[in-house]
């Protein structure tokens, strides 16, 4: 109960006192490895990047993700690699020599760099390096032309590699975790981490602490942890409840668990549902989205949140589960009012189901100050079906950052159900847009350039879509 053990860079550490708000950063560093920088604690910059050994058929892979949002304490039962546990010896990895032909010049970034493409080194089948893999990590001075150029050097990792070797067997199998420092040390509260490893474990734990804080990726909770100094005194780790895990494609619908990472059901779904396909690489980074879960997406319950637009879109609705049962609600019915959701208490995501058929033309819209790893000042789920002679049979128009909640564009929806699908009726519906949302003024845009926006893309999704069907 007093220790957190875990394996690093290949041996067994056992950790005591450590408060549970700890970072893997933070808490690598006070131990002298201070390989892994601290560019923002926020998961911008990638500086901080580590490696963490997940299961992968019969044997496992590496994912590189923000040790600044990664907490210690949910390490525990794991298997972490840092920067340092990659050289052998004095002998540099192969990610570091390919980095130090011109890849690195003041080198703040380069760890992050280095244990990034590590982590796309070695996966499975990589034919061509997936840039998408450094989609987190920033550098400052070197520019990323030489960046890339090293990545795009890498060969296959040798037949001897120690890691590659490592990567045939399985990770370690996590358990349930109680965890509190306080037995081994003299932090001013109690507190407590818990890691149940089923639903039922969850709802007797929450019976003892209703206003225990869940986790899932962390990657929302811990940048309040790490910028605002927020701090609860029961933390609940979801990572491992595996009915939270579920991914299945039926006849009526496709589920995804709340609990599965983005990385995984992007990989799982292999573009099957194009309008997520479209979104998956617009949301934050790769190091984000191996720790990003859904129902982290909905829970935090964010107007600009980018989830909400496409599920909108989608026709998506949650299944909810507590120790009374399920129920499922349509996602249009969840957001009820600005950070507000139907969430009961003791209540929490277990699923997101998408019906099926799926509405056949689709496209997301985000409108952000960058094209990758940024906020939306407005984003747009569309998803349409045209009848044969070109009128509109059925649309669903999602949008976040133009209203309290993530909303449904009934009004404009109604505009446009069976019009034809040319330039007056979308003329006309993109009046109806921009009058049917009132959004505010703020840092990231105006409330009237994002009224503008919202007509602009509808537009947008008119010129991309075909004036006839095939
Ligand atoms: C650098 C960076 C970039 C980002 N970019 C984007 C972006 O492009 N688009 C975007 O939308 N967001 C973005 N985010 C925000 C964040 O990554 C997402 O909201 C993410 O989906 C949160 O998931 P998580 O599992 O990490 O949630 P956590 O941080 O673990 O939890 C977030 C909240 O949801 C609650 N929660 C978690 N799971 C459940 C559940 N199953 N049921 C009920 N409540 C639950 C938690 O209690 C907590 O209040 C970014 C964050 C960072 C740090
Ligand atoms: S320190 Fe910048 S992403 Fe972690
Ligand atoms: S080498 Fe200086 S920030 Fe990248």
């Amino acid at each position: 109960m007093g220790e957190i053990g875990f394996w690093l860079n290949g041996q067994k550490v056992q950790v005591a006192g450590v408060d549970p708000h700890t970072t893997v950063l933070a808490w690598l560093r006070q131990q002298g490895l201070t390989g892994s920088k601290e560019g923002c604690a926020e998961g911008e910059c990638g500086a901080c990047a580590v490696l963490l050994l997940r299961p992968d058929g019969s044997g496992s892979r590496l994912e590189a993700v923000n040790g600044c949002l990664l907490l210690l304490s949910s390490l525990a039962g794991q298997e972490v690699w840092t920067v340092e546990g990659l050289a052998r010896g004095k002998a540099l990895h192969p990610v570091q020599e390919a980095m130090l032909q011109g890849g690195s010049q003041c080198g703040y970034c380069t760890p992050g760099f280095v244990v990034s493409m590590a982590a796309e080194y070695y996966r499975k089948g990589r034919q061509e390096f997936d840039l998408e893999a450094l989609s987190g990590n920033l550098c400052r001075c070197t520019g990323y032309r030489p960046i890339k150029a090293a990545a795009f050097s890498l060969g296959q990792p040798p037949e001897h590699d120690p890691l590659a070797r490592r990567l045939a067997q399985p990770a370690p199998v996590v358990e349930s975790l109680d965890y509190s420092p306080s037995v081994t040390s003299t932090l001013p509260q109690a507190q407590r981490f818990f890691r149940p490893g089923s639903l039922r474990e969850l709802f007797q734990i929450q019976a003892e602490h209703p206003s225990a804080k869940l986790v899932a990726g962390g990657t929302d909770w811990v940048v309040e942890v790490n910028q605002r100094f927020a701090r609860a005194p029961v933390q609940i780790d979801l990572g491992h409840l595996p009915e939270l895990q579920s991914l299945s494609w039926t006849h009526e619908y496709v589920e995804i668990g709340a609990g599965v990472t983005l990385s995984e059901a992007e990989r799982w779904l292999q573009g099957r549902i194009p309008l997520l396909a479209e979104w998956f690489p617009r949301f934050a980074s790769r190091l984000i989205r191996n720790r990003a879960t859904f129902g982290g997406n909905l829970g935090t319950a964010s107007p600009i949140g980018d989830s909400p637009p496409v599920l909108l879109a989608l026709g998506a609705s949650l299944v909810l589960v507590s120790a009374s049962g399920e129920r499922e609600v349509a996602l249009e019915h969840f957001f009820t009012a600005y950070r507000q959701t139907a969430l009961r208490p003791g209540e929490l995501i277990k699923a997101v189901r998408i019906p099926l058929p799926l509405l056949p033309e689709s496209c997301f819209y985000k409108v952000s100050k960058r094209p990758m790893d940024d906020i939306s000042t407005v984003a747009m789920g569309i998803a349409m079906q045209r009848s044969s002679t070109g009128r509109v049979e059925a649309i669903r128009i999602g949008l976040g950052g133009v209203a309290a909640t993530p909303v449904r564009a009934y009004q404009t929806e109604a505009a446009l159900l069976g019009q034809p699908w040319e330039e007056s009726s979308l003329r006309k519906a993109a009046q109806v847009l921009k009058a049917e949302f009132k959004p505010i003024d703020d840092h990231r845009g105006s409330a009237a350039y994002r009224t503008a926006m919202l007509g602009n893309l509808l537009w947008k999704f008119y010129t991309e879509t075909p004036e006839v069907l095939a």
